[in-house]
This record gives C-alpha cells, structure tokens and sequence, in this order.
C-alpha cells in the first residue's frame, strides 16, 4: 500500500513539474530516454508573459449538406502547426478539422445531426504510446481514433466504443438523435487505452445543445455567450507538447518505456488552445460554459470574488440558480454560468484557480496551485464599451426540475473504487477490481437503478457514465482504515446531500476518497454496452474503466 502510493506521489510529481526540481527531474529523463528527441529542455512556463493573447473563440462548425439524419457535417482529424502563445513556438496538434480545440457544434433538442468524422492524422503518434496496456497491447497500430460525444443519450453504434477506433484513412458516419435537454456537451476522442494522448493532442471540441426551454429564459446571446475550456499543457523549449514518456521510477525498475504515468499536471494553463490569455468584455451579463478538459488536474475558479450564477451543469439547467464565488470542476465536469460584469468598467479581473497542483483529495491537504502559473487561468478586462443595452436576463428562478426518486429504483448495486497493481508492479486504479471486458451491471431497459461508489484510494474519481445523465442523491463518510483491514464498509457520518450546484443532471461526479457516492438514473431508449469510468484520462487508459450493458425488458 505505502509503497504503491509512493508511486502514485512521484509519478504525479514528475508529471507536475512542480513539486521535485525541474532540473533533477530533466537529468533523470534525459538519462532515461536518450533516443526520444525534444524532450529536453523543458519550456519554463514563467518566461511566457501572460495575458499577451486574446481568448480564441472556436468557430462553431457549418454543415455540408443534409442528410435523412439532419444537418450533415464532415469533420476531418488533422495534424496542424498552432501558435499556442504568442512567445511560444508553433505548436504541432492534433485538432479536428485541423483546430484546437475543435470547432463548436451547435444543435437544437429533437434535431439530428450527421457528422462524418474522419481520421487524416499521421501514422506515427504524436506522444509517446505505451504498448502494454489494455487497447495497445495486441499490436494495435499506433494512431486510432474514434470520437465520442460526451454526455450525449445516443445509440450505441455512435457512442464512440472505445474498441471501435479506426486508423488514418479511416472514418465513421453517426446520426446523434440530440434528444435530451439542452446542454453543454463536448466531443472527444475516446480510442482504447490512448485516450490520454489523443485528447492532450487536441481532439476535443464542444457541442452545445439547445432547446426552446432555454430559449424562453432569454440569456446572453451570440457574442455574450462565450465557451471555455479549461486544459493544462506542458511544454518543451521548442514548443512541442511535452507528455511524459514515464515515472521516474522506470529509471530504476523494469517498467515498459514509454510507460503510462499514474497522473498528468502540466505546468502550463490554456483556455480555449491559449496560453493564459485575457478577454475584453463589456460592462454587462455573459453566459460562459465552463468545461474542465484537462486530463487530470481539477480547478477550483475564482474571479477575485466576483459572482458566478450557475444555471447548468453537464445534463442541462439546475433545479435553482446558485450563487458561487469559487466553482470547482474536475476533468470532465461543465458549469453553465452567468458573470454580470456591469459593475467593474474599467477593471481587469484574474480567474485563479486554487485546486490542487497533485492528485486532487479534497481532504484540504493537497499541494496548492503554484501562484505564479497554475493557480492562474485567464484575465477579464472590462474594457469594452457597452453596445446598447444590456436586455438579458439575470434568472432567479429556472424551470421546474424532475428529480427521480428512491422508490423508483429497481435495483442498487455497490461498486468500489480500489487500487490494483498491473504486471509490471505499477499502480493502477480500478472499478471494483475488475477490468474493461469483465462486464457485470445489466441494467434493465426502462428501469431506474441506484449506483454506490465507495472511493476506497486515496483520491477523488470524477467518475462518468456514458448513454444516462444522472442525479446525485448523497455522500456518507466511512470508516477508511477499518475498510483497509477488514474489507467492510461502516460509516462514520449522516449521509450528506449533493452541492447546490451539483443537484442538477450530471455525467460525471466527484467521488471523494472515504465516501459512499450514491447516483440515480433512468436506462431509456438504448440496449447495448456503454463505458463507465473516471474521466482522469491516465486513470481511464489504465483500467479505470468498465463497460455496463443495457439489456432488453422481459
Ligand atoms: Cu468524456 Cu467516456 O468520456
Ligand atoms: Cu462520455
Ligand atoms: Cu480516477
């Protein structure tokens, strides 16, 4: 246990670049992997000046045509040069239709689409793969991608199957049904057992449905509704990405080269494939979507007091606004917020973050963001003059919200969060002990079933379930070490509602260590096997992901 969780601190460690010296750690790695060019040196990310940049808006993607599906859309997944900051050196990525992050898709509830995804990239990776692991093992070829809509109810054909990857010259063709809520969706890669890499390349982009529920609320609109995503980067001197190529334990053991790391922190914030930029707003209402992209690290966002009126998170609206003035989001985590910028002309507004600059526990011990690079994340500059009135509105209230209840639940099923080692001795995490192809929920189509998550490691999983959105009923501290010596879960606390900004649909929630999370969903509309897992990218790589199959109704 001590041992597997010192490998869990140095490997995150490395990854960080921030808690062990920069310079020990770059000898470590020159000495270990001295055929893998411009690893060295590493980009100190406190010679970039920040806020040099504009925000960069993704373009929101435009049809080609129609189709019996909808609006036809071709999106093509391309290796291009990108200038991530304006002191940086062009940056190679991998974006889709050439762009990180990818162009926004916009749709409306009810309204299918069809998007042709297609594969153009290299055949060579651009990161460095690690060929033991679940979905690399086999002699897969190196590059494959297949992309999935996150938080989307759809069939599983265009689910994006992890095993369903295709190669360059390859594509797929979905039909998305768009048929749930509006909300702040995103689309991915989701390739086994590379996901981590393919997404650190840049295969992300949002998708934003829309409905006429939210029309009637009469929200800031086109150039004031603004989407954010939030990514750590890390970077070599030349401005290529930097991914670890390993822990720095494969210096001194038999671990595979390259080699998975337990978690990644880049050192280096970007909003929307910008390096610490700023945004010139007016003094009035906006309406940003706040999505947490980064493969592990979380974010607690502040803007220097001002307040968020949280309306959504990832299934669509919240039952109520919530008023926060700091707003934590872990990977793969959305908030739909309003900022009223009216009362700040002329002021600069910094968005820090305060989260942990390691694995994230939320037990108030982590190491803190670093001040000066990742505790910041971008500037507001009320500096644009106000063009007409502001007519939007500032809700206090929102739709009545359906919560699903207890009762309905047919069955609730109890899962564990756990460590394991895999062959090579390294630390991996795992759902209930079990691995990818070792399916055993088989929730009934059209019925509601309850999940309980006890997180029994040492930190918080933002665990996802793909086809459902669900609610969160409650949390309930247990006993950790009782549970480490006798296998048994007692609890040691009441059970503890959701957030307030956490009580609306969700995809994907924080799983604390020590806690029961207990969530509740309905299985509608799709039989078939869908992914669950955590949305810390090296977690879900490396077995932290399971499959459950919703299976047809006597
Ligand atoms: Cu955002 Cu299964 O992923
Ligand atoms: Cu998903
Ligand atoms: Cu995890």
């Amino acid at each position: 246990m001590v041992s597997r969780r010192r490998f869990l601190k140095l490997g995150a460690a490395v990854g960080a670049g921030l808690l062990m010296p920069r310079a020990w750690y770059a000898s470590q790695l020159a000495a270990a992997t001295p055929h893998v060019p411009g690893l060295f040196p590493m980009l100190d990310p406190t010679t970039l000046t920040k806020y040099l940049d504009p925000l960069p808006l993704p373009g929101v993607l435009q049809p080609v045509g129609k189709a019996k599906g909808g609006s036809y859309y071709i999106v093509q997944m391309n290796q291009a040069i990108q200038q991530l900051h304006a002191q940086l050196a062009p940056t190679t990525v991998w974006g889709y239709n050439g762009l990180y992050p990818g162009p926004t898709l916009e749709a409306r509830t009810n309204q299918p689409v069809t998007v042709k995804w297609i594969n153009n990239l290299p055949a060579a990776h651009l990161l460095p793969v690690d060929t033991t692991l679940g979905g690399t093992n086999m002699g897969e070829p190196a590059v494959r991608t297949v992309v999935h809509l996150h938080g989307g109810h759809v069939p599983q054909a265009v689910d994006g199957y992890p095993e369903d990857a295709f190669v360059p010259g390859g594509s797929a063709t979905y039909i998305y049904p768009n048929a749930q809520h509006a909300s702040t969706l995103w689309y991915h890669d989701h390739a086994l057992g590379i996901t981590r890499l393919n997404v650190y390349a840049g295969l992300a982009g949002f998708w934003l449905l829309r409905d006429a529920v939210e029309d009637s609320l009469n929200l800031p609109r086109r150039a004031y509704e603004i989407p954010i995503v939030i990514q750590d980067r890390a970077f070599n001197a030349d401005g290529s990405l930097f991914y670890p190529t390993g822990p720095d334990e494969h210096v001194e053991s038999a671990l595979p080269m390259p080699s998975i790391v337990p978690e990644f922190f880049g050192d280096t914030i970007l909003v929307n494939g910008k390096v610490w930029p700023f945004l010139e707003v007016e003094p009035r209402r906006y309406r940003f979507r706040i999505l947490n992209g980064s493969n592990s690290r979380f974010y607690n966002l502040a803007l220097g007091g001002v307040t968020f009126r949280q309306i959504g998170s990832e299934g669509g609206l919240l039952p109520a606004p919530v008023d926060l003035t700091e707003i934590l989001l872990a990977p793969g985590e959305r908030a739909d917020v309003l900022v009223d910028f009216a009362a700040y002309t002329g002021q600069t507004l910094l968005m820090t973050n305060s989260a942990s600059d390691g694995p994230f526990t939320g037990l108030g011990n982590d190491p803190p963001a670093e001040p000066a690079t990742t505790g910041q994340i971008m500037q507001f500059r009320v500096t644009r003059p106000l063009q007409g009135s502001d007519t939007s509105s500032w809700p206090t209230t929102l739709p009545p919200f359906q919560y699903l209840s207890e009762a309905s639940a047919v069955q609730e099923r109890f899962l564990t969060l756990n460590e394991g080692e895999d062959d090579y001795g390294r630390l991996m995490l795992l759902i209930d002990n079990k691995g990818w192809h070792e399916v055993s929920e088989y929730p009934v189509l059209g019925t509601t079933e309850i999940w309980s998550f006890a997180n029994v490691t040492p930190d918080t999983h933002p665990i996802h379930l793909h086809l459902v959105q669900f609610q969160i009923l409650d949390r309930q501290q247990f006993n950790l070490k009782h549970y480490e010596k006798t296998g048994k879960v007692v609890f040691i606390g009441p059970r503890m509602p959701p957030d307030a900004n956490e009580r609306g649909w969700k995809d994907t929630a924080r799983m604390n260590p020590g806690e029961v999370t207990r969530i509740i969903m309905r299985f509608e509309d799709y039989t078939g096997f869908y992914p669950y897992h955590c949305h810390i990218l090296e977690h879900e790589d490396h077995e932290m992901m399971r499959q459950f199959q919703v299976v047809a109704g006597m």
